[in-house]
């Protein structure tokens, strides 16, 4: 598997999945808020974001570099693109992964124009040389490109014009102190508050020219996990349903009847989730279990379970991981209409349980 390609990952296939897939990545570049005023939720982040850029501009300076983390889909990409449409500059866009050695960053970072944004994804998936390089850039405009080998190589400092970097990242834990701390401005990235993705789903709607009522935007965005890109996604399947059952228009009772049909519940947890679930309470009791056992248990290899159902189920409360394995809380009991073993009477509560 090729571990850079995010529609090669577990997550693909999955309509829940945060990891963009190719339709996905199509429509984005569509429904991308282009300025701040255009982008929904973040109020701090936004707040904060908007204080640096004016106070750059009414300065005439480049503004600080920026680091963006969070979760896949809460906008990070989207608000790179913002800051360099507020700073009026031209937006530079390249990865961590694509980045193999010193000499590529150089080659970018030399052909920078003054102002530009160099917007780098996934930067904590740097080489260890391209990000000390990264570290005299950021502080000082400079690298020192090594020129020829061995004992004879020299290295020839290059001044660089004043740029902006945008970092993004999802995993900010694994992000060097050094270079963490030459950001001049940290905005971290929260999930989205359901009445937030309403008014995702709604201003994605308008765009895309789909008639959605009230109650069938709150539908959509109470399944959403949080994230605007899932959001955008529940709204394009819901539309295809509503297109072809109903007038096209998405009302409460079409999308909820929709995402019946995708299998994504009223909590935003689709067949895997449930699977994995239902195989902790109704097979292990609701654990303590090892991780191996729940994955055999569901058909599913240890790492599709690990790292695309269980970060939702934790974070929704359904799902603790402790030292002696997987635990289920007694909301995922609620959650499937289950009743956990202690609170059961001796005899029905062990039907309920493994009886059905
Ligand atoms: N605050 C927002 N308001 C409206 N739409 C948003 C907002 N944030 C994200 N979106 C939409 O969600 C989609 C995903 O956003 P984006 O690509 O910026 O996420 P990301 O954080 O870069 O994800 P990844 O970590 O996978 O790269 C985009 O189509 C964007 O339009
Ligand atoms: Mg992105």
């Amino acid at each position: 598997m090729n571990r850079d390609d995010p529609t090669d990952s577990p997550a693909e296939d999955r309509l829940v999945g945060s990891v963009a897939d190719r339709e996905d990545q199509a429509v984005e570049a569509a429904l991308r808020p282009k300025d701040l005023g255009e982008f929904i939720g973040q109020e701090k982040v936004r707040e904060q974001l908007d204080l640096v850029l004016r106070a750059a501009r009414a300065r005439g300076a480049t503004a600080d570099h920026v680091l963006l983390s969070g979760a896949p889909g809460l906008g990070k990409t989207t608000l790179s693109m913002i800051i360099a449409a507020e700073m009026g500059a031209p937006i530079r866009i390249t990865s961590g992964p694509a980045i193999q050695h010193a000499g590529d960053l150089a080659a970018i970072l030399s052909s920078l124009q003054e102002g530009e944004v160099l917007f780098l994804d996934e930067i904590h998936r740097m080489s260890r040389p391209a990000e000390e390089m990264l570290y005299m850039a950021m502080e000082d405009f400079r690298v020192d490109v090594i020129v020829g080998k061995g004992p004879g190589a020299t290295a020839i400092p290059l001044e660089l014009p004043p740029f902006t970097l945008v970092g993004a990242t999802t995993r900010a834990g694994l992000l060097p102190p050094p270079l963490r701390d030459r950001f001049g401005f940290t905005a971290h990235m929260e999930f989205y508050e359901p009445h937030e993705l309403e008014r995702v789903v709604h201003r994605s709607a308008s765009l895309l020219d789909v008639g959605v009522e009230g109650e069938g935007a709150a539908e959509i965005a109470g399944r959403s996990r949080g994230t605007p890109r899932i959001a955008n996604r529940l709204l394009r399947r819901v539309r295809d349903y509503a297109q072809v059952k109903a007038d096209g228009r998405i009302t409460q009772e079409i999308a909820s009847a929709a995402l019946a049909v995708y299998e994504v519940d009223a909590r935003g947890l689709d067949r895997l989730d449930r699977a994995v679930l239902e195989a902790l309470l109704k097979l292990f009791g609701g654990g303590p279990v090892g991780l191996s056992t729940l994955a055999v248990a569901v058909g599913e290899e240890r790492e599709t379970v690990e790292e695309v159902a269980e970060p939702f189920l934790v974070r929704e409360g359904l799902l603790a991981r402790t030292p002696r394995g997987r635990v289920a809380t007694p909301a995922a009991w609620a959650h499937l209409g289950l009743t956990p073993p202690r609170q059961a009477g001796t005899g029905n509560g062990q039907q309920d349980l493994f009886g059905t």
